[in-house]
């Protein structure tokens, strides 16, 4: 039996399947842990297959990351990790960002289209991954919001509409982002109900009450009575949670001494266009 090779170790037992449940929600307040939560994400991802012993996985297929931090955070340290033009810590160099990561995403769709048989999706051809991770997701929003000019205002249609492009049709083709807010709320931040239904993985981190979680997974869900710490959350998977509860689950532990190395080696293989039209499964 071909075990799904997208798997994500989020714990021993709780597995996301990054390109069928594609697109990842991370909420919770200031030092909840989400950013360090989205730094073994992004290890796992750029090292898929992943192996059952550690945290980097084989490298058959790196899903090649894009990261948009406008706090200029940790998520911006990645720009001296990957090639040019894949990090960005301000508004311009977002625009900038946020485009090649859709030109990139319809060169793949025109792929598909002119090589592989109808009916073919990045899954059936075994595809590596893209995703764009925005940490600070409203902060971001904000920034985009406070537009005044003719510019401003351009560039801020242009955001919304991007992410709204990028989370609507990237499914098919392997295209996804990882969301990163203190807030998961609807209000200016460009995260409507719709869009957070294409979500395929929803986590909120550390303790929050009742409106906070609300707000991540929606009015259905059930919450369980847990006390949870720094690097700890309730998370909730496509397919697999989605009878009513969420599950508690603890991050995996990031040592810092030894993390740098670690995502040194995981992103060993960001290219810019190898990766776009590379298939596992040969035999379309
Ligand atoms: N999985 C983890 N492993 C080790 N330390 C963690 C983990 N998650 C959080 N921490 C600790 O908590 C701090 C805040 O985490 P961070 O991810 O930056 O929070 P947030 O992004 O939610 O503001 C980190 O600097 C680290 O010291
Ligand atoms: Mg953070």
């Amino acid at each position: 039996m071909i075990t799904d090779p997208y798997l994500v170790p989020i714990t021993k037992s709780i597995n996301w399947s990054a390109m069928s449940h594609i697109s990842a929600l991370v909420a919770g307040t200031r030092g909840s842990g989400k950013s360090f939560l989205a730094f073994s994400l992004l290890v796992s991802l750029s090292t898929l297959p992943c192996k059952t012993d550690s945290l980097l996985g084989t490298s058959q297929l790196p899903t090649q990351i894009f990261a948009i931090d406008l706090k200029n955070a940790d998520m911006a340290r990645l720009s001296s990790l990957l090639p040019d033009g894949r990090v960005a810590n301000n508004k311009k160099d977002a625009i900038r960002v946020v485009d090649s990561f859709l030109n990139a995403m319809n060169k793949r769709m025109e792929w598909i289209n002119d090589n592989a048989p109808f009916g073919a999706t990045a899954k059936s051809l075994q595809m590596p991954l893209y995703y764009l991770v925005i940490d600070e997701y409203s902060a971001t929003s904000a920034v985009f919001n406070d537009a005044l000019t003719k510019e401003d205002k351009a560039m801020k249609y242009h955001w919304f509409s991007s992410i709204h492009q990028i989370m609507m049709l990237g499914r098919q083709l392997g295209f996804g982002v990882i969301i990163i807010t203190q807030q998961a709320s609807d209000v200016n931040s460009g995260l409507s109900s719709a869009l957070k239904e294409e979500f395929g993985m929803k986590v909120h981190m550390g303790q929050a009450n009742a409106e906070s979680y609300r707000l991540t997974f929606g009015n259905e869900i059930q919450i369980p009575i847990e006390s949870l710490n720094t690097g700890e959350g309730l998370i909730w998977l496509e397919g697999t949670t989605d009878t009513g509860y969420v599950l508690p689950f603890a991050a995996p532990f990031i040592n810092t001494r030894d993390f740098w190395s670690i995502l040194k080696k995981a992103f060993a293989r960001q290219e810019d266009v190898k990766y776009l039209t590379s298939c596992l499964n040969g035999n379309y």
